[in-house]
């Protein structure tokens, strides 16, 4: 796991109250009435704005969309294309780490972003995407 003080300065900066407070204030809007585990993700951009996202069950399982992917998501349509620093929250678990499918999603656009887990007391715990996936999938270039 990365430490704290590995992290640039500029980068501990936006971690701000904001984030967290956005990210804490919108976990209640997670629709999660099948393994009634709420998650919330806030995604902040080099454009300076956040953007927070729940997750989406449904009663089909499979088509549910993890909290990471939706605020990644909002944050594309809105025209957002540099992403500095995501940060994950649920109550029921204890410093929640992205799943695999949403590690690929966010290194497609986002292969140095810092994935920070909070708990329920607010302590962080800092994690540098290329230690969460250290393989993701790529379309081999062609050769010319
Ligand atoms: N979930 C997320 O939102 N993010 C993750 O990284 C892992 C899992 C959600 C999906 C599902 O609604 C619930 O947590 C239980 O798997």
């Amino acid at each position: 796991m990365a430490k704290t003080s590995s992290m640039p300065a500029s980068r501990k900066k936006i971690l701000s109250k904001e984030l967290i407070k956005g990210v804490k204030k919108a976990v209640r809007f997670s629709y999660a009435p099948y393994s009634k585990i709420s998650v919330t993700a806030g995604i902040y951009c080099a454009s300076g704005k956040m953007y927070t996202g729940v997750n989406i069950e449904n009663s089909s399982y499979s088509l549910t969309i993890c909290a990471e992917r939706t605020a990644l998501f909002k944050a594309i349509s809105e025209g957002e294309r540099k992403f500095l620093l995501l940060l994950v929250y649920s109550p029921q678990i204890d410093f929640i780490i992205p799943c695999g499918a949403c590690l690929q999603v966010l290194n497609e656009f986002a292969s140095d972003l810092m994935v920070v887990s909070m708990n329920k007391n607010e302590e962080l715990k800092f994690y540098p995407i290329k230690t969460l996936i250290t393989k993701p999938f790529k379309i081999p270039k062609k050769k010319s």
